[in-house]
């Protein structure tokens, strides 16, 4: 195995970009159909000043991971899921989106040119970042004449740089995520850049990260990066997608195990006041994977939460890394060999 990674080193990767083999281009004209896509050496694109992405924003992008198993065998998990709401969002800002098809076998080509870029077992995954932007040139506000769907990769590991430890979250109340009728439901690229400005006051006060999209003050929605869920009892909640929230792969899979296992799950509004009683508060996300909290910070009170291995998050967490990795079989079709 050492040869085919050339001698690469791979303990304690984090989540930097680190530049691979090969990414995969397909584009679309006027007729709104992706034609025939191909994979080409990893490098900078070239794009007009006047892009809709650039000037509008009209971009979206998706998440998914490759991961090698201990008997070598390369696998992806869920990339329809991706694919289906990278349509979704592209109906929403007025973009054609590549099929189904298109999307999981531009994935999977990305992964294969990259294979030796795929940690070993344990050690971490190739994250698959496909990427869809307005990219004809425009001046008046409108949808571009043109569309390209990218997809690179980066070999990944641990999200934060504190590595497993409980994450410290900060609310913040002053800026919202999105707001109601907005694009929040949806991976807009223009969901993100919001966020920055909490998340840097956040990181500022020393917390990992901070909880948004507070609608009305009152409800908590998003962590910068993630879904957020609460424990209590036998009764696993979690943020009701209502346009602002984006409905995560692993917020839907740990849903289904936590199902799986007994637990009740509810989708509903949180009002912030309830984590006070939650027994725990955990958030998921591709990038992030399943992330305990430690403490949550609002208006200068302090919420502890006990941390264990025993803690259900926990439990959830080695569930989906069990059938990710071949470890716990997995009924519902949901890892893909490539
Ligand atoms: C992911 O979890 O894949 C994300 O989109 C988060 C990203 C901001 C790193």
């Amino acid at each position: 195995m050492d040869d085919e990674y050339g001698g690469m080193k791979w303990d304690n990767l984090g989540f930097g970009l680190m530049k691979t083999d090969y990414m995969y281009t397909m584009k679309c004209g006027k007729d709104d159909k992706f034609k025939q896509g191909e994979l080409s050496r990893y490098g900078n694109i070239e794009l007009s000043p006047s892009a809709g992405v650039l000037n509008y924003g009209q971009g979206l992008f998706e998440g998914t991971k490759a991961y090698r198993r201990e008997d070598g065998g390369l696998f992806l998990f869920r990339p329809q899921e991706n694919a289906i709401r990278m349509q979704i969002g592209a109906h929403r800002m007025c973009m054609p989106s590549p099929s189904v098809h298109q999307f999981v076998d531009a994935v999977k080509q990305t992964a294969l040119a990259n294979r030796r870029w795929i940690p070993p077992p344990g050690k971490g995954s190739l994250y698959i970042r496909p990427l869809l932007i307005g990219s004809g040139p425009i001046l008046g506000l409108a949808p571009a004449s043109e569309y390209t769907f990218l997809v690179y990769a980066s070999p990944v590991g641990n999200y934060f740089k504190e590595g497993t430890a409980p994450l410290n979250l900060y609310v913040e109340d002053e800026f919202h995520r999105a707001a109601r009728g907005g694009a929040g439901g949806v991976k807009s690229i223009t969901n993100y850049a919001p966020v920055l400005k909490a998340l840097s006051r956040a990181k500022d006060r020393g917390f990992s990260m901070s909880c948004t999209g507070f609608v009305n003050k009152r409800n908590i929605e998003e962590v910068s990066s993630c879904n957020i869920f609460m424990l209590k009892g036998n009764v696993i909640s979690t943020p009701v997608p209502n346009g602002t929230i984006l409905e995560g792969v692993t917020r839907k899979s740990i849903m289904d195990i936590a199902r799986d296992l007994g637990y009740q799950v509810e989708e509903r509004c949180i009002p912030i006041e309830e984590l006070v009683d939650a027994e725990e508060v955990f958030c998921t996300g591709t990038a992030v994977g399943v992330a305990p909290v430690g403490s949550i910070t609002y208006k200068g009170n302090r919420i502890e939460y006990k941390m264990s291995n025993e803690v259900v998050s926990h439990k959830l967490y080695s569930r989906l890394v069990g059938i990710q990795r071949g470890i716990i079989k997995d009924n519902k079709g949901w890892v893909l060999k490539i």
